[in-house]
């Protein structure tokens, strides 16, 4: 069944790997991180999320997308289409995350600024956000 997946989770949670293990021979992987020089690279990928949902295919976005707001976005792309939406969040603890993100080389570690600033947006996925369900992954 077509479905969108929002992945919620730190830098260094384990997303990638998660989506990767689970979702990539099903999904369509769509991930700004993946346009880091493009402009208005929300923008975009709400655009390449719609295309795809509007063509049939299931998608996962492996984002941070720590805020409502931000996942609000996607619950709303998701809904326009008539496709359920559920949230996969990476419950793993700050230190845990900051540990694998310090054990990665080069341009794949992520800044410590930037996994604070996702920290400070952060807010837990409730299905009161309009997700029809709510995994949670430890
Ligand atoms: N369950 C796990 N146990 C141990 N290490 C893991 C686990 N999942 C992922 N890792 C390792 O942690 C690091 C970060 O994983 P991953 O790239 O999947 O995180 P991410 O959430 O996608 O981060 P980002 O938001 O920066 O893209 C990688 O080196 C990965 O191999
Ligand atoms: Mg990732």
């Amino acid at each position: 069944m077509q479905e969108l997946v929002v992945m919620v989770g730190l830098q260094g949670s384990g997303k990638t790997t998660w989506v990767a293990e689970h979702l990539a021979r099903t999904h369509a992987v769509v991930s700004k991180d993946h346009w880091p020089h493009a402009r208005r690279r929300e923008a975009r990928q709400r655009r390449v999320v719609a295309e795809l949902l509007a063509a049939g295919r299931s998608v996962v976005v492996d984002n941070t997308n720590p805020s409502r707001d931000e996942r609000a976005a996607l619950v709303d792309l998701a809904r326009s289409a008539g496709v359920p939406v559920r949230a996969v969040w990476l419950d793993v603890p700050l230190e845990t995350c900051l540990q694998r993100n310090a054990a990665r080389e080069g341009r794949a570690r992520v800044p410590l600024v930037g996994v604070l600033a996702a920290l400070d947006r952060f807010s837990a996925p409730g299905a009161d956000e309009g997700f029809g369900a709510v995994e949670v992954v430890r």
